[in-house]
């Protein structure tokens, strides 16, 4: 069976299209650069492991599935968060039926979510994310703060909307001013896609 690599997604979009709320600039090194080194280092892993155990050699497994949980995990969050942003002219401010009703039910209304969502992004610690997530287990709709790319994750539930808060994402165009990025994106959320994510939970659920 042929080995099956990471690999980085073209954008669904060109560079000017997210302007103002990013740059051709800052979108430019955000996936060309930053994604990419994530997919590259991802599949390093995956080649040393692969050459390791053909030729028998130690590994230090501990730091290697740090290492691989890092790099596959940011490399998977920014080919989703790429497809949860679109044109302005492309999508609207609210949700879209479905995970607009749900949002409603999870969280009283929408304004109630876009704030926890908000402060959860503005308030994390270093590097790291803002989702909404859908928890199969309990049908509930969570909010998740991901440190990093890989750290305070509940394995299992389906990632709906990410935010990416790493300076790296927004420093060229906001400075230090996270806030302003943050409310920035609320204008550009693709809910059409956090829709078609939630369909695929449920759908998954009901099989
Ligand atoms: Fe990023």
């Amino acid at each position: 069976m042929k080995t099956k690599m990471y690999a980085l997604p073209a954008l669904p979009y060109d560079y000017k299209a997210l302007v103002p709320f990013l740059s051709e600039e800052q979108l430019k090194i955000h996936h060309d650069k930053h994604h990419k080194a994530y997919v590259d280092k991802a599949n390093e892993v995956l080649g040393k492991l692969e050459i390791a155990r053909r030729e028998g050699t130690k590994i230090d497994v501990k730091a290697v599935s740090k290492n691989l949980s890092f790099q596959a995990a940011g490399a998977l969050l920014h080919s989703l968060f790429w497809k949860n942003l679109a044109p302005k002219d492309q999508t609207q401010t609210e949700p879209t039926k479905i995970i607009g009703d749900e949002i409603t039910k999870e969280f009283s209304s929408f304004e109630r979510f876009r704030k926890e969502f908000t402060d959860c992004a503005i308030n994390c610690e270093g590097s790291g994310w803002a989702t909404l997530a859908y928890d199969r287990q309990t049908n509930h709709l969570v909010i998740m703060q991901i440190e990093k790319h890989n750290i305070n994750i509940i394995p299992g539930l389906d990632l709906l909307l990410v935010l990416d808060v790493w300076e790296h994402a927004y420093y060229l165009d906001y400075k230090n001013e996270r806030p302003k990025y943050v409310e920035a994106f609320w204008q550009n959320v693709n809910w059409q896609e956090v829709e078609i994510r939630l369909d695929k939970a449920i759908l998954t659920l009901k099989q």
